[in-house]
């Protein structure tokens, strides 16, 4: 049941601490500051990386790809239903990774199918021992996040790119030992997040907007992306996410004073470029909401914070997820939406 809670969405994005800890258990070595993933220790470091997903799983796929190209390995991320289309030649040296917290999406599916086919060796990174996708890759690796009933995939995408994160490192055997602290501080950081956030008044502050758009830069540009698919999804108000540095290539026509942004912001990395962008979208009064681990260096900038711990760049995007999931929460709950099963989806896209 939703033990207490009004939703399953809102009890799932509670759970996250749980759920990231279960993904790092038995996996992380502080002594040689190691990833170990036992599933999978018989993979070896592949030439060049695809991964393939869709909706959520697809923003958690374009996080990885820019984790393995920083540690070295050529990787994209395809949409599962564009894969056929787009795939670029691949090889025995190729690893192509399903991303899938099902394990049964048909686009996924069939995409996986391709690359069975044209010789790839294959990996599901799954939430669902025995899943479709689990059975026909390779290999599979589980993210442990425990079941998601809510249409809307929250605790998943986190344990998503923390599981993508330990593979990276696990596959390239790039590790530090402030990169292990850091993931292992995960569960805390995000506990810290969901005790003190704000996005309830934020959300009831813009309620009455025509439009919420998302950016972010580097590691921040996916989660932009994925903030919007969930505003869209759960509350049915217009959303789009973009890499902060396209607002200028046409986004901007649309943004006003009606049109809050939320601006995903690094101590760390980019930070002066993206207050650049807030610049731009300040200036055509758009209220502008940034979600930053250095809130000193941003708040005379920007209209409201909405803070998570300090962390490095690369785990920043798994922190700032969650304050974007608690915004869309609040307004689809202000709004009255049918938060657990929104019009016209479904959990699971068993067809092409
Ligand atoms: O089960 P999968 O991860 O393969 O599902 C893919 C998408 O259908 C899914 O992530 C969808 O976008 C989410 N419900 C969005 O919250």
């Amino acid at each position: 049941g939703k033990s207490g809670y009004d939703h399953y969405m809102r009890k799932e994005i509670n759970e996250q601490p749980r759920a990231i800890r279960n993904c790092l258990r038995g996996r992380l070595s502080e002594i040689d500051r190691a990833v170990s993933i036992d599933e999978i220790d018989d993979l070896e470091r592949p030439e060049r990386v695809q991964l393939i997903s869709c909706g959520t799983s697809y923003h958690a796929s374009l996080y990885a790809a820019r984790l393995f190209r920083d540690r070295g390995i050529p990787a994209s991320a395809f949409h599962a239903s564009e894969y056929d289309a787009d795939a670029i030649p691949i090889d025995d040296e190729t690893l192509v990774i399903a991303v899938t917290q099902s394990g049964e999406t048909a686009d996924t599916l069939g995409a996986l199918r391709d690359a069975n086919r044209w010789g790839a060796e294959t990996l599901a990174v799954t939430n669902v021992v025995g899943s479709s996708v689990s059975r026909e890759a390779d290999h599979a690796m589980y993210i442990r996040a425990g079941p998601e009933i809510s249409v809307a995939a929250t605790k998943t995408f986190a344990s998503q790119q923390a599981a993508l994160a330990m593979l990276s490192s696990a596959l390239t055997g790039e590790c530090s030992r402030g990169f292990v602290e850091d993931l292992r501080a995960l569960p805390d950081q995000i506990q810290s997040i969901l005790d003190r956030s704000r996005a309830e008044e934020v959300a009831r502050d813009y309620i009455d907007s025509d439009a919420y758009f998302f950016i972010g830069r580097g590691y921040g540009a996916p989660v932009a992306l994925e903030g919007a698919l969930k505003m869209k999804e759960i509350t049915y108000k217009h959303a789009e996410g973009f890499p902060a540095g396209e607002l200028k290539h046409g986004p901007l026509a649309l943004v006003s004073e009606r049109t809050p942004v939320f601006a995903i912001i690094s101590g760390a990395s980019n930070q002066e470029k993206m207050i650049g962008n807030v610049e731009e979208v300040a200036s055509r009064k758009a209220p502008v909401i940034a979600v930053t681990d250095s809130p000193a260096a941003v708040e005379h900038h920007v209209d409201d914070l909405l803070r998570i711990p300090e962390t490095r760049p690369q785990l920043l995007p798994i922190l700032a997820n969650v304050q974007l999931q608690l915004v869309s929460y609040w307004v689809a709950n202000q709004l009255g939406r049918s938060i657990d099963k929104p019009r016209n989806l479904a959990k699971s896209v068993t067809v092409e």
